[in-house]
């Protein structure tokens, strides 16, 4: 049967602006960094997508370097989008990024015009599209000119391959130089997509006052810190999940300091109605510079639990002080680097 998407797919999900921009991104948006590689039945993977669309989630985050092995998950979504979605591209918001090791030698990584733009080209080839909707430098790279890698993203936009330019893990003043930079080359910088969570709150020091300055939005990825503030370590690491894995996801960071966090967070969460993963959704978004939260999901039931946090947005003062307690640093920051170099 081929999918036919449901009519009522933008009657429940709410949109915001990027920034000052022109575009909307929905208040979830779903990224497909670890659950959509070779190892992963297509099926499944095909599942999460067609619900997603029909949940109102518009927008699918990709990058270079998403599988594993690197770039299948461009490969798998570019698949799906021909069977289910080709008929809908005007409906999607589609980004990739460059910026991580992608291929051997000095034009594999970081932040030089070599490299970013051969990588956007190899993510339309996989993904079968003519332009991605976002192209990201994916970090900040302290040696190449920030002229040069937003000299690529300015390039990419005006060949059409790109419809607006994205930064990612940028500290504050980057990101102020990035925006400088883009303003006076003639493209914005439409967003910038930072790991923010209860348990990693480096935005707030002072990147969200940037950007509501400037006008650009956010898109917060990692909202539930790999799972971490879903609870499902709180009795141990189950099978199957990301902690289990062996990548990015260290047992180590499951300490038991953090862990009485999560377990508080979780009973808070529990007197407002909500799962601890939705609560942490919630909370990330209350901030109106926040665009969306950007969050995985290895199953239909997690995606549908994680967008009924749009349910409960609201937090009383009393509730937020009680986060506060609890929603602190917890060093499981792994892209820390790429915002203080
Ligand atoms: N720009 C960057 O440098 C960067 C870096 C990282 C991520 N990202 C983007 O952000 C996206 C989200 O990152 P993330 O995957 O770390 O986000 P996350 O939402 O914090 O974590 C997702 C993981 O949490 C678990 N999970 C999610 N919902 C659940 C639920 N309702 N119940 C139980 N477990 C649940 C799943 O893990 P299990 O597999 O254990 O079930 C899932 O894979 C990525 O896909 C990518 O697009 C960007």
């Amino acid at each position: 049967m081929p999918y036919l998407p449901a009519s009522t797919r933008y009657d429940d999900m709410q949109y915001r602006r990027s920034g000052r921009s022109g575009l909307h991104l929905p208040a979830i948006s779903l990224g497909l960094w670890q659950n959509f590689g070779h190892g992963r039945p297509i099926d499944g993977q095909r599942a999460v997508i067609q619900r997603a669309f029909d949940l109102g989630i518009t927008h699918f985050d990709l990058a270079n370097n998403y599988g594993p092995p690197y770039g299948s998950a461009e490969e798998n979504f570019g698949r799906i989008l021909a069977t289910d979605l080709a008929g809908y591209r005007d409906e999607l918001v589609i980004s990739s990024k460059a910026g991580y090791d992608m291929w051997p030698g000095p034009y594999g990584e970081w932040g030089s015009r070599k490299y970013l733009t051969a990588s956007l080209d190899q993510s339309l080839r996989r993904m079968g599209l003519d332009y991605v909707d976002i192209f990201y430098s994916h970090r900040f790279d302290p040696e190449t000119p920030l002229e040069e890698t937003m000299g690529a993203l300015d390039t990419a936009v005006r060949q059409g391959k790109a419809l607006y330019a994205g930064i990612s893990s940028y500290s504050a003043a980057q990101t102020r130089a990035a925006v400088a930079i883009l303003r006076a080359m003639g493209t914005p910088l439409l967003i910038t997509q930072p790991s923010y969570s209860m348990l990693n709150r480096w935005i707030e020091g002072s990147l969200l006052d940037v950007l509501g300055d400037e006008g650009v939005g956010c898109i917060v990825f990692s909202p539930l810190a790999q799972g971490v503030l879903t609870g499902k370590y709180l009795g141990g690491i189950p099978a199957g999940s990301r902690a289990e894995s062996g990548g990015s996801l260290s047992p180590e960071l499951l300490g038991a300091e953090t862990l009485a966090k999560v377990r508080a967070l979780a009973d808070i969460a529990a007197r407002r109605g909500q799962s601890l993963a939705q609560m942490a959704l919630a909370w990330t978004l209350r901030d109106q510079r926040v665009t969306s939260a950007l969050v995985g999901a290895g199953s239909v039931a997690q995606l549908e639990e994680n967008i009924a946090a749009l349910g409960n947005l609201e937090f009383s003062t009393t509730e937020l002080a009680e986060i506060d307690r609890y929603a602190t640093e917890s060093g499981i920051n792994l892209w820390a680097a790429s915002s203080k170099s």
